[in-house]
């Protein structure tokens, strides 16, 4: 049994098959929070992360371009999505879990495992989630391809925490509050009242994930003596291959603590 933080993690991790990974992830977030409430902590301690983690054998991964595209308002093309939500949100447990014990060389104080724990949980429900829309359509995670490619920012940014919190949170997960909007309306017009339940809570806690890169990528500008939003951009076109796209959910990212100066500047640059 994993005695530290960044052991349980990298069991994660290391767990290949969604429902295991996810159900561990839970059972550790609720083995930390008990631990806090408390007053106390477990130990961070220290562990290797591996370079990519363990997943399932299906779904296969193709690149972007050769996920066969499928008509969003028919019914495998609501399909379609909610794997590829699902797909996101395991990604996202593996995204969250790694940053701890990836970065343990930083001193960072305990709220940021905190911050992460519960990220890292709220994915796990996320991904529960868009997995029992799918059983409930006849389908499940694992029957359609997926994005291969998703993992690569994780990679870009292992040696260098400011572009992990920028490229991650702050462009990727900031990206799925510009979009969710109009995929809530679209399971709305199908009348797909589970879809919709579980995009709404994907949507409201999505926000405070955003927040959270925020809040600790300003902690370490502030502990450094540097300018944010330069800095910002900076990382994400040393990390993020091409530009943003607008229209922004300029109302959720200011909610996370992201504000304008941040990503508009962004939208120009040429890849
Ligand atoms: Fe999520
Ligand atoms: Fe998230």
């Amino acid at each position: 049994m994993p005695q530290t933080l960044a052991e349980m993690a990298v069991d994660v991790l290391t767990t290949a098959d969604g429902r295991e990974k996810t159900r561990k992830s839970r059972a550790y977030a609720a083995e930390w929070f008990a631990a806090r409430k408390d007053g106390g902590s477990l130990p961070i301690g220290q562990a290797q992360p591996p370079l990519r983690p363990s997943r399932p054998e299906q779904p296969g991964l193709l690149d972007p371009r050769d996920v066969p595209k499928r008509k969003p308002g028919s019914p495998q093309g609501r399909i379609a999505l909610l794997h590829a939500v699902a797909h996101i949100e395991l990604n996202a447990v593996d995204l969250h879990w790694d940053i701890i014990p990836r970065f343990t060389d930083t001193r960072m104080p305990v709220g940021f495992y905190d911050d992460w724990v519960k990220a890292a949980d709220e994915e796990s429900k996320h991904f529960n989630l868009m997995c029992d829309c799918l059983e409930e359509e006849g389908s499940h995670y694992g029957a359609l391809p997926a994005h291969a490619g998703m993992w690569q920012a994780a990679e870009d940014t292992r040696d260098d925490i400011m572009g992990r919190l920028a490229v991650v949170p702050m462009v990727l997960e900031a990206r799925g509050l510009d979009v969710t909007p109009n995929m809530i309306q679209l399971f709305k017009n199908a009348k797909a009242t589970s879809a919709v339940k579980a995009l709404e809570t994907i949507y409201a806690e999505e926000v405070s994930h955003v927040a959270y890169g925020s809040k600790w990528f300003h902690f370490l500008c502030g502990r450094d003596d540097v300018d944010p939003v330069p800095r910002f951009h900076e990382l994400v076109r040393k990390y993020f291959h091409g530009p943003l796209k607008p229209p922004f959910n300029e109302e959720k990212r200011a909610d996370a603590g992201m504000a304008p100066d941040f990503y508009w500047p962004l939208v120009e640059q040429s890849t």
